[in-house]
């Protein structure tokens, strides 16, 4: 017995179930993976006890010795996965993060230019509910026709607007993030360039996707998608920025530091310098690529007609409607599908009531599944949407395929 069963068998029952749907259904959130058990040690552990405002060697409290090393330990690999001149770890998550971003490089009012949320954009890039709608002044460039981001379009945008800030990364994207273009129009109207890498981190320190270093000014990532570590986030940028990004995460918008999710990312860090890894990180796209073809080939549109990166959009207008994204997705969860309803560029139907869904293959490679699995799970995906009748089927096929889940 465990100590959690023995003294709270109500959450250690929850956690159980948590456990085994995960191993039981099919699990295609793009944002969404498995961390590794030396991760979740580090997770659970007696760090998290420990009191450390301030940054290694600079505390306001005694007794960190060893939260110091580990702090830095973290920092340091940080700046070798990713090739980056300064890195803060203690972001609690990428929200948060990319809060104490604008604290630090923006004044309330300021402009900046994002993507758009219905094109592919996170909310924290200019959302009017989100405080980087409310407290500053958003513009967006969106995605053409075919759902590509038209660089020349972002700069006339930029050209246009001047702003102080350029987002690039994104939350819905299937494309190469052209970085370096990114950064070479920030400079050209005197603005700042952060890449917001979450869902792509993963696939950039792999060497999988062409990294926004050295020319991007700040990057955040978050550390629980393709990265495969401990949720959190983390802040690199060039040594010009630095003291301005540690101001705003400490003491500007946190407090005392999450030191065992710090040791988490550090273990994570560490084994995505493993070849292993960047086999992994190859397979996701392999397996993305494999799911997109499958799609189209049983007649599902796929939003530009492929991917280059760890997720896709299926565009469901034409096969089921508009604004059905949400039904197709319960639709799915009932065959033992896990993904989520998403709006699909020009989408006529409300952000609330989207027509598409994104699809992600990070966990299940994880998980353990090759290009031959994911193509079967790609034709029972087609199958439910094509024919809703076929969902019992479909869910006993999606359990035969669950028993050769790896934990
Ligand atoms: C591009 C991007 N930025 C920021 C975030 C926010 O991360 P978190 O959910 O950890 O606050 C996300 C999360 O989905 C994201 O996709």
């Amino acid at each position: 017995m465990t100590a959690l069963q023995e003294q709270d068998n109500d959450v250690y029952a929850l956690i159980e179930k948590e456990a085994k749907r995960q191993k039981t259904m099919l699990n295609m959130i793009a944002s969404e993976n498995i961390s590794s058990r030396a991760v979740r040690e580090a997770t659970s552990s007696v760090l998290s006890h420990k009191y450390s405002e301030g940054y290694p060697g600079k505390r306001y409290y005694q007794g960190n010795e060893f939260i110091d090393q580990v702090e830095q330990l973290a920092i340091d690999r940080a700046k070798q996965l990713f090739g980056a001149e300064h890195a803060n770890v203690q972001p609690i998550s990428g929200s948060p993060a990319n809060f104490s971003i604008f604290l630090a490089l923006l004044e309330p009012g300021d402009t900046f230019l994002g993507m758009d949320l219905a094109c592919g954009g996170h909310l924290t890039h200019g959302s009017p509910v989100n405080f980087s709608g409310k407290l500053y002044k958003p513009h967006h460039y969106g995605v053409d026709q075919n759902g590509f981001i038209d660089m020349e379009e972002v700069r006339k945008i930029a050209v246009a607007v001047k702003p102080k800030l350029i987002i690039s990364g994104h939350s819905a994207y299937a494309r190469t993030v052209d970085f370096e273009k990114f950064s070479e129009i920030a400079q050209e109207v005197g603005a700042i360039h952060l890449a917001d890498i979450s869902h792509i981190s993963g696939l950039i320190a792999a060497g999988i996707h062409p990294s926004p270093f050295p020319h991007t000014d700040v990057v955040m990532t978050t550390t629980h998608k393709t990265l495969r570590g401990p949720r959190g986030a983390i802040i690199l940028c060039k040594e010009a920025h630095a003291q301005a990004i540690d101001k705003a995460i400490f003491p500007g918008s946190q407090g005392g530091p999450h030191n065992n999710l710090i040791a988490a990312k550090a273990v994570a860090f560490q084994e995505a310098m493993t070849p292993e890894f960047k086999q992994y990180a190859a397979q996701v796209v392999k397996n993305a690529q494999m799911l997109a073809q499958t799609l189209m080939d049983h007649g599902i549109p796929v939003v530009t007609g492929g991917t280059d990166n760890h997720l896709l959009l299926v565009d469901l207008q034409g096969l089921v409607g508009p604004g059905k994204g949400a039904e197709t997705a319960k639709l799915l969860e009932q065959a033992g599908i896990i993904c989520n309803a998403n709006s699909v560029p020009y989408d006529p139907a409300p952000p609330y009531k989207p027509s598409g869904l994104r699809l992600g293959t990070p966990m299940l490679t994880s998980q353990g599944f090759m290009e031959e699995d994911i193509q079967t799970v790609a034709v029972l995906i087609a199958s439910v949407i094509k024919n809703p009748e076929t969902v019992k089927e479909v869910r006993a096929s999606v359990d035969q395929l669950c028993a050769r889940i790896i934990s």
